[in-house]
């Protein structure tokens, strides 16, 4: 791999950069930044190269299609204010761009290209999109490692067509997890949760092996009650998980791995309710699952003190609406307290992790926090990630 670290001559190269700024946004709001400042190294590194910066980068799910709520005007603007610089926002059509025209006005020395899902050839790794956004650029920068699990044009295809270098957060994440992983001490447990339950469910069968305990909360352990014969109510959850939940218990089994899900749920009419806790038996079928309960939180805080390393992905609950975010506190709480005690290891990773931990300031206390979650776990099950492969 190359890093850009190391490059000399890169004045007035245009660079294409890929970061990961998918904050989260409520109503245009963000509500966490700290995916923001996480790549304020590697631009102000390149401004200082006097490069000429074409960022890339997605923020939610629009599949393809413009979608206002989903642009990266509010990201720039913040951007603007932390590096001191105007940046140029992009919104026309990417085939319709040629190299030339960017970067034309002095003034701008930070250009981006709007929210990079708004075309569907990204998802699907097309060749010819990735042809045509190497022709914008003179080199190919990847230093948005919480998005290198996946195969998109602006990650991975791209790297076929410029030469192409890992920037700064990526090499920090990949050797702070490398060292993770190497001295890792057991007894190992994994929390799991949040909602993009088909990108995690597959590859806790892959994680069992390397665990001695495995949580599942958030939208999966939704999948889990349902598989067990618990009602869940209108609460998130994937179809067709039974096989994949029926192998991870039967894996488990081999291994002696403990799988633990929630005894008891917190639930509400909607999103903005109050929180109502119920026995699994008690949910019905207007019930949303939207945090776990009391004496789950029992059971994890227990795992919590006989654990060494504690690997953390993925919210317990739906913590925007604090009356959810309970468990989320409350692991955290026993995590630093168990770290006060003894030297238990602690790791979180991913978006929404690091929001529910920065709202109680709780992110110094832990001794790594990744800004990557589904590429954390992919990374941890030993899989070489596509944007990873691709710079190799
Ligand atoms: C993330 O937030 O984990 C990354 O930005 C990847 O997002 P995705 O799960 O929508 O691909
Ligand atoms: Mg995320």
């Amino acid at each position: 791999m190359k890093y850009i670290k190391d490059q000399e001559n890169l004045k007035d190269k245009k660079i294409l950069l890929r970061l990961d700024l998918n904050v989260p946004l409520k109503n245009g709001i963000i509500t966490d930044q700290t995916r923001i400042n996480k790549i304020l190294p590697i631009i102000n590194f390149l401004l200082e190269k006097k490069s000429k910066i074409l960022v890339i980068s997605h923020v939610g799910r629009p599949k393809g299609k413009i979608n206002n709520d989903l642009s990266l005007k509010p990201i720039c603007e913040n951007l603007e204010g932390k590096i001191n610089q105007k940046i140029s926002l992009i919104k026309e059509n990417i085939f319709k761009l040629k190299k030339e025209d960017l970067f034309k006005d002095s003034k701008y020395q930070v250009v981006f290209l709007e929210n990079i899902r708004f075309y569907e050839e990204e998802e699907k790794n097309d060749v010819s999109f990735s042809k045509h956004l190497a022709k914008l650029a003179d080199i190919f920068v990847n230093d948005a490692f919480s998005c290198s699990h996946r195969a998109h044009a602006s990650v991975s295809r791209i790297a076929e067509y410029l030469p192409s270098y890992a920037g700064l957060q990526l090499e920090t994440e990949i050797n702070a997890l490398k060292k993770v992983t190497s001295e890792i001490k057991k007894p190992v447990s994994c929390i799991i949760g949040g909602s993009k339950i088909s990108t995690k469910i597959g590859l806790i069968k892959n994680l069992i092996p390397k665990f001695d305990n495995i949580i599942i909360v958030g939208g999966m352990a939704n999948n889990v009650l349902s598989y067990k014969g618990n009602p869940i109510g209108k609460s998130i959850n994937e179809n067709n998980c039974e096989s994949i939940i029926d192998d991870i218990f039967k894996i488990a089994k081999t291994h002696s791995c403990s799988i633990i899900y929630p005894e008891d749920v917190a639930v509400g009419k909607n999103m903005e309710d109050k929180a109502e806790i119920k026995e699994l038996n008690e949910v019905k079928s207007n019930d949303l699952i939207l945090d776990i309960g009391p004496k789950t939180i029992k059971k994890i805080k227990e795992v919590i003190e006989i654990s060494e390393t504690v690997l953390w992905n993925g919210p317990a609950g739906y913590f925007e609406n604090p009356n959810f975010a309970i468990g989320c506190y409350e692991i955290a709480k026993k995590i630093i307290e168990t770290n006060k005690k003894k030297l238990l290891y602690s790791i979180a990773g991913g978006g929404d992790t690091i929001a529910v931990l920065n709202q109680i300031n709780a992110i110094k206390n832990f001794n790594f926090v990744s800004t990557a979650g589904g590429a954390f776990l992919e990374y941890l099950e030993g899989k070489e990630l596509p944007g990873i492969k691709a710079l190799n």
